[in-house]
């Protein structure tokens, strides 16, 4: 996201891609409906009553019925096709946990030995002059493109969110429990996240930044840190 942005960001994964096309496609519907119904009251103030003896109109009620229940099909039925594909894994080839704590985020890669770390908000009296005021971290997880990549996400004292607006990722971590959920990331780059469940104090200040790299550059970044 950059300066005044109102709208989704550019995704980095087919999911939110599909996410861009659903709001898309309500809003589409939410304007027609609007546009109609104003139209129609807006047109009352110059209503002449000419149906003094009007007693009922079964047919127009049941239009105005009927209908408005057929555009919510088209909203829901695309709505459900997405809440079932935002949960559905396909052979994920790494793994990455990560824990909300009060406030920072930490992170493990299960699949490699030995590979977790801490991930804190940089302060702004530190921040380098290219660097995102409070978006930017101390330690970047570090994922494969291309690739799918299946996270578990929970927490260790108060509910945190685990939220990446790009990869259309949203998951809360509760502690004792694990959530699971699972993107592809189809381009290299760095994506930034915030939590996003009200979680104290510095609830602002516990980013995530995820650098996205092709997959032997992440062989590379993995087999360096297993040996550290
Ligand atoms: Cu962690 Cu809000």
């Amino acid at each position: 996201s950059t300066w005044a942005n109102l709208g989704l960001q550019d995704s980095a994964s087919p999911l939110m891609e599909q996410l861009i096309f659903f709001h898309d496609h309500a809003l589409l519907i939410l304007v027609m409906i609007t546009v109609l119904v104003g139209y129609l009251m807006f047109m009352l103030f110059f209503n002449s009553y000419i149906n003094r003896f009007l007693l009922h109109g079964q047919l127009i009620e049941m239009i105005w019925t009927i209908l408005p229940a057929i555009i919510l099909l088209f909203i829901a039925m695309p709505s459900l096709r997405l809440l079932y594909l935002l949960d559905e894994i396909n052979e994920p080839s790494v793994t990455l946990k990560s824990i909300g704590h009060q406030w920072y985020w930490s992170y493990e890669y299960s699949d490699f030995n030995d590979i977790e770390f801490d991930s804190y908000m940089i302060p702004t009296n530190e921040l380098a002059n290219d660097g995102f005021r409070l978006l930017d971290v101390d330690n970047r997880v570090v994922l494969p493109m291309n690739s799918q990549i299946r996270i578990l996400v929970t927490a260790a004292d108060v509910i945190h969110s685990w939220t990446i607006p790009a990869l259309g990722v949203k998951v809360d971590g509760t502690p004792g429990r694990l959530n699971q959920t699972n993107f592809f990331i189809n381009r290299p780059g760095l994506f930034y996240g915030q939590c996003s469940e009200i979680c104290g104090a510095n609830h602002s200040f516990m980013p995530i930044v995820i650098e996205s790299v092709p997959v032997n550059s992440f062989i590379k970044w993995i087999s360096k840190n297993v040996n550290s």
